[in-house]
C-alpha cells in the first residue's frame, strides 16, 4: 500500500498510542478530582500543554485543548464574534479558507455580521493589499488560513501580520491545520497572530484533540459552557489520552523537522517532474517555496477526480479528491473554483498529499501505476 493521503489523516505513530493506552490505563482519573487520582490526571495535562506550548514557542496558559480542528475553529471565529459584537461587525476571510473557517464565517453572516471574502491569485494565494483595501473602522477579525489543504499554497501570513500591525483591535486567526511540521512554522505563525487552530491527527496523534492557541489577553466568549474546564473558556471532561498521546505525537513529528519537508518535497518533486508537460495534466500545486512540500494537487482531463482515486486505490494507492464539498458540481466553493479553473479541470483534480514516511520509491511506483492509467487514459480522450 502507499498512502498519500496524510492531509486527510495520518496513521497513529506507535509511540503516541502507546502512551495513550498507558494513560488510559494507569492516570484515568477526572483533572477536576480533588483526590491524588485527579492530581495526577491534572499534572499530566498541564505538563502536556506545557510541552505543547514549548514546541510552539507560546506560553502554557495561551494553549487551549478542544475537540478538534473544526472546533477550534468554530470557537476562535464565533467566540471571537461574540465577543466583539459591541466593537464592530465586519469580519474578513478568503476564499480557499476550509469549511470549518467558511461555514462558521457563513454562521455569523446569518446573524448578522458583514463578511468580506478575499479573492485569491492562480496560485490560490491572498493579495495582502486586498486585504490593506478591505479593513475598515467596523472590522473586528480577520482569519486566514497558513496553508491551503487543497493545493498547499502558503498564505502571506507575514505580510498581512505587517498590515495588521496599525489594526491592533482586529483579532488574527490562522488556520494552520496543515501547517505544522513543514518547516515553515516561521511564515505562518508570527507574534501578530492572535488564535491559531491545530488538529492532532494531521501529525499522527490520536483523534480528538484540536488546540486552539490564544494570545494571552485576547477575548473570547465560550461555545461550550459547563463545568468550567480550560479556564471556563471551553467546558467538558478533557481527553486526556488522547492530549498526553498529542503532545508525544507533537514532539516526534516535529524532531527533524527540516529533514522531514526535505523528504517530502523530494517525493513531490519527483512525482511533478513526470507530470509536468504532459498533455491533458493540469497541475496546481508549485515546487517552489511558496507551496508546502507536502501537496501536490493535478488534474487529468476528461476523467473525474473520484474515478481516479478509486483507479489507483484498486492498485494499492490512497489519495483523495480536493473537495469534500457537496454541491452538485463537487467544484463550487473548493479552493480551485476560488482559483478559477474552468469546473470542466477542476472536477478532475485529485490530491496526493505527503508525510515524511513516504519515499522516492513509493513515487516510482506511483509514477509507474499512474502512467499504465494515463496513457489508457491519453488515447481513448485523444490527448496524445
Ligand atoms: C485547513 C484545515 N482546517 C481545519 C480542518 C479540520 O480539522 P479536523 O479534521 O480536526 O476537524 C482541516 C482538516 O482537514 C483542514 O485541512
Amino acid at each position: 500500500m502507499i498512502y498519500f493521503d496524510n492531509s486527510a489523516t495520518t496513521q497513529v505513530n506507535p509511540a503516541a498510542l502507546d502512551t495513550y493506552n498507558k494513560v488510559s490505563k494507569e492516570i484515568w482519573g477526572n483533572p477536576s478530582s480533588l483526590h491524588k487520582l485527579g492530581d495526577r490526571s491534572h499534572q499530566l495535562l498541564e505538563a502536556s500543554r506545557k510541552q505543547i506550548a514549548d514546541l510552539l514557542g507560546v506560553k502554557p496558559y495561551e494553549i487551549f485543548f478542544t475537540s478538534s480542528g473544526s472546533e477550534s475553529d468554530n470557537w476562535a471565529l464565533k467566540g471571537t464574534a461574540l465577543a466583539k459584537k459591541e466593537f464592530g461587525n465586519h469580519i474578513i476571510t478568503s476564499s480557499v479558507e476550509h469549511a470549518a473557517v467558511s461555514n462558521s464565517v457563513r454562521a455569523l453572516e446569518d446573524l448578522g455580521f458583514r463578511v468580506t471574502v478575499l479573492p485569491v491569485d492562480k496560485d490560490g494565494r491572498v493579495n495582502p493589499a486586498d486585504l490593506k483595501a478591505a479593513l475598515d473602522h467596523e472590522t473586528i477579525l480577520v482569519s486566514i488560513m497558513g496553508v491551503n489543504n487543497e493545493v498547499g499554497s502558503i498564505q502571506p501570513i507575514k505580510e498581512i501580520s505587517e498590515i495588521l500591525e496599525d489594526y491592533p483591535n482586529v483579532t488574527f486567526h490562522v488556520d494552520n491545520v496543515q501547517a505544522l511540521g513543514k518547516n515553515i512554522w516561521s511564515e505562518v505563525f508570527t507574534p501578530r497572530v492572535d488564535f491559531m487552530s491545530l488538529s492532532s491527527h494531521k501529525f499522527h496523534a490520536p483523534r480528538g484533540v484540536g488546540i486552539l492557541y490564544k494570545k494571552a489577553g485576547k477575548m473570547i466568549k465560550p461555545l461550550i459552557d459547563g463545568g468550567g474546564q480550560e479556564k471556563a473558556l471551553r467546558s467538558s471532561t478533557e481527553n486526556l489520552p488522547a492530549i498526553a498521546a498529542t503532545a508525544k505525537a507533537m514532539r516526534l513529528y516535529l524532531e527533524d523537522e527540516k529533514q522531514n519537508a526535505k523528504q517530502e518535497s523530494q517525493v513531490r518533486e519527483k512525482i511533478m517532474t513526470y507530470l509536468k508537460d504532459k498533455p491533458g495534466i493540469h497541475i496546481f500545486s508549485q515546487d517552489n517555496d511558496k507551496f508546502a512540500p507536502s501537496i501536490l494537487c493535478f488534474a487529468l482531463e476528461g476523467i473525474r477526480g473520484e474515478t481516479l482515486v478509486h483507479t489507483l486505490e484498486d492498485k494499492g494507492i490512497f489519495t483523495s479528491t480536493t473537495s469534500a464539498c457537496s454541491s452538485r458540481s463537487g467544484v463550487e466553493g473548493s479552493t480551485l473554483s476560488a482559483m478559477k479553473v474552468d469546473d470542466s479541470i477542476a472536477t478532475g483534480a485529485i490530491r496526493l498529499s505527503f508525510d515524511p514516511s513516504n519515499t522516492v520509491e513509493e513515487a516510482d511506483k506511483f509514477i509507474e501505476i499512474f502512467d499504465d492509467i494515463y496513457q489508457h487514459f491519453a488515447e481513448i480522450n485523444h490527448l496524445k
